[in-house]
């Protein structure tokens, strides 16, 4: 049974082998796949004040995904970028939208008011799974990245979270370490109820 639960340090060597399946394509604009010290710095500073994931079953890690901050002027504060990667063979059974769902679903607890996702050209899936969770398409950074011998345009997907009104002061932004526990478990008893398999 799959289950989603917020990743610790000892998550780095199999989210590792997760990013080593799409290292070489256009999807991740890394060029190499850090080390596992470098990815236990990550899951940790990234989760003293956003959301970072797990999705594993019983025998393995399904994938991960994860909130930052990907600008950090202060007025940028209720900002987030999301990311989510997958494991190639578990791919199509709906983790990748459920995961995103409790990213949104924690954001909202912290007060983000948008969310960002960066998705390079020639990736439908992922184009698509932003459309089905709402995103629309801001802008395009024409040939932004290199990677492979080719530049590559990269698209900026938006998608506004809160119902907070603009004319108002926004409440404060909470990092995930101080919002109400019980809170968060209710966002992850609910998700996991409706994983099927
Ligand atoms: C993109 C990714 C996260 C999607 O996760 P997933 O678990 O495979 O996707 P889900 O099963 O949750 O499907 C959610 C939606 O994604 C889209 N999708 C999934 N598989 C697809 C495919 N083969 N072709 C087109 N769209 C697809 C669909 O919109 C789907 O909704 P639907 O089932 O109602 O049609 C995953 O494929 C992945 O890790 N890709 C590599 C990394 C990446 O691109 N990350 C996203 C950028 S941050």
């Amino acid at each position: 049974m799959a289950r989603i639960r917020f990743a610790i340090a000892q998550d780095a060597g199999a989210l590792i082998e997760i990013m080593k399946q799409y290292i070489e394509t256009p999807i991740t604009l890394e060029y190499e796949v850090p080390s596992i010290a470098e990815m236990e710095v990550q899951i940790l500073a990234v989760s003293h004040a956003y959301p970072f994931l797990v999705i594993e079953n019983d025998d393995e890690v399904i994938g991960f995904a994860f909130a930052h901050r990907d600008l950090d002027q202060p007025a940028l504060s209720w900002n987030a970028e999301l990311r989510a990667y997958i494991n190639l063979n578990q791919r199509g059974h709906g983790y990748g939208f459920k995961a995103m769902e409790v990213l949104i679903d924690i954001l909202r607890l912290q007060n983000v008011q948008n969310v960002y996702s960066n998705v390079t050209e020639g990736n439908p899936r992922s184009e698509s799974l932003h459309r089905k969770l709402g995103f629309v398409c801001c802008g395009t950074m024409h040939k932004t990245g290199f990677k492979n011998g080719r530049w590559l345009d990269v698209n900026l997907l938006e998608r506004r979270i809160s119902d907070e009104k603009f004319e108002t002061e926004p409440l404060p932004f909470i990092p995930v370490k101080k919002v109400d526990k019980k809170k968060l478990q209710e966002i992850f008893d609910k998700v996991n109820a409706s994983i099927k398999d």
